[in-house]
């Protein structure tokens, strides 16, 4: 087979998960032979890395397809791909829908898709969408950034909250064993990459389905084991890792995060909603009072812990009362970040077969009443970076002034300041906050840690 000098293009949609299960793929395909295409009218092959949490995030994936699809009838030897969650939802049913398809693959087929390609260029439209054990990707993935990666340490999810669909898109849990993540880290660590973020639908959930002890003897089966376990891999400066679930989330984790020096003081637990009848109908598994007593328990140990969730409104028959908790929560509580969403019914879920279903009218409402009060709350809560000294990781220029460098707090603020990128990335940078927004800060320079010549 001859791929010198074929094309490949992939867009990605959806979470970390698939952005972290692209590059694998990419660096398959490169593995393979392909070169990058930044313009998918260029490519010979194109790759369409789904996401069906909501219903618009579905859709968008179908106009994009259209327009590939019609370009196949002038190049036949366009190879087109759906990957990710759509795939897996839709399976076979794609290739009813987009005959022009060439590969319909779940998100636990990822790491075979040198495999698949080969039954497609040999003549065959292959589904590839029953559950598998996922192997170890042996091939280096192409990664956006060199500064920070993503690691997966649990794939799946077997949780059943009746709004949503990852469960049934993304298979049980899956943990990787504790060896291979380390390995992978002291990879990125070699490879001069500074930050990683360990990855799980449901985090918590990590070491439930492993032995519970490694080969050297140490006791290992949960998330804060892993933490004590990966934590002095050297290059590796900081570490997070999501999401977190609050019915599993422990104190013992929040411990080892205030102990362990490169674990950064950044939490993302989505609550979804403030009211106790309606996170028992999404099937969450704790009260709002319990998602509060996580949250203060944490700023116990750590006064300044940033604090993002997301959270949805208008879930079937949600009262304005129950509406109004969600309000008050976020009002009590003062998020960092909030990523916010109106319920999407979707296919092969609970939720989207009962009766007391809302209007979009009511839920863009409500949408938009709790969007104001999440920029309102974060605008607060960057006050107190002003006139702050904080550490900025350097991950890439400001797009949208050259002169600036841009990167993240331990807290994951985004911060902007004058700065070369060619010097600084992947550098950490001691910055005084001299403005704050509601989502980003921009500050001075002070001082360049482990630079080697420069010091500004
Ligand atoms: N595993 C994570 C997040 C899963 S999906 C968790 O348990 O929190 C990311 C977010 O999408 C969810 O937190 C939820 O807020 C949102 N979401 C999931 N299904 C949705 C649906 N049907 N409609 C609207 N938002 C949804
Ligand atoms: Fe979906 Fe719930 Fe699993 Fe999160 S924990 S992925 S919301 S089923
Ligand atoms: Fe979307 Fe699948 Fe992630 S549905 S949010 S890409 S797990």
């Amino acid at each position: 087979m001859t791929t010198l000098s074929r094309h490949y293009h992939i867009t990605t949609f959806g979470c970390q998960m698939n952005k972290a299960d692209s590059e694998r793929m990419a660096g398959i395909l490169e593995d393979m032979g392909f070169e990058w295409s930044e313009d998918p009218n260029q490519a010979d092959l194109i790759l369409y890395n789904t996401c069906s949490i909501r219903d618009n995030a579905e859709q968008k994936v179908y106009s994009y397809l259209g327009r590939q699809a019609k370009r196949k009838h002038e190049q036949p030897d366009l190879t087109l791909i759906v990957a990710g969650c759509v795939a897996q939802q839709e399976g076979e049913a794609l290739l009813r829908r987009v005959p022009e398809l060439d590969l319909v693959m779940g998100p636990q087929h990822a790491n075979r898709l040198k495999d698949l390609l080969q039954q497609v260029f040999d003549g065959n439209q292959v589904v590839a969408t029953e559950p598998v054990h996922i192997m170890e990707d042996i091939t280096k993935p192409r990664r956006d950034s060199h500064v920070s990666a993503w690691v997966n340490v649990i794939y799946g999810c077997n949780e059943r909250c009746t709004y949503c669909v990852v469960p049934n898109v993304r298979g049980v849990e899956q943990s990787r064993t504790p060896q291979a993540i380390r390995t992978q880290m002291e990879e990125l660590g070699r490879l001069g990459f500074k930050e990683v973020t360990l990855l799980g639908q449901n985090i918590d959930a990590y070491g439930r389905d492993l032995p519970g002890v490694t080969p050297e003897g140490r006791h290992l089966n949960t998330l804060t084991d892993l933490l004590y376990y990966v934590h002095d891999v050297p290059g590796i400066e900081r570490i997070r890792f999501a999401t977190s679930h609050p019915r599993y989330f422990t104190e013992r984790l929040i411990k080892a995060c205030a102990e362990l020096p490169k674990v950064c003081e950044h939490f993302h637990i989505p609550f979804q909603s403030g009211d106790n009848e309606v996170l028992k109908r999404m099937s969450r598994g704790y009260t709002h009072e319990k998602y509060r007593r996580i949250i203060d328990t944490i700023r116990q140990y750590m006064p300044d812990a940033s604090i993002s969730a997301d959270a949805i409104v208008g879930f079937p028959g949600e009262t304005e009362e129950q509406f109004e908790k969600t309000l008050k929560l976020v009002e009590d509580i003062g998020f960092d970040q909030l990523n916010t969403a109106a319920y999407s019914p979707r296919p092969g879920t609970p939720a989207a077969t009962w009766d007391e279903q809302l209007s979009e009218e009511t839920k863009s409402d409500r949408l938009q009443r709790l969007n104001y009060l999440v920029g309102t709350k974060a605008a607060e809560r960057s006050q107190r970076y002003m006139g702050r000294m904080e550490e900025v990781l350097v991950e890439d220029q400001n797009p949208k002034d050259k002169t600036q460098v841009m990167g993240r707090t331990r807290g994951n603020r985004l911060t902007f300041f004058a700065g070369d990128i060619k010097e600084l990335k992947g550098k950490l940078v001691k910055v005084r906050i001299t403005e704050v927004r509601a989502f980003s800060l921009t500050g001075e320079p002070v001082e360049v840690r482990k630079a080697v010549h420069s010091l500004i």
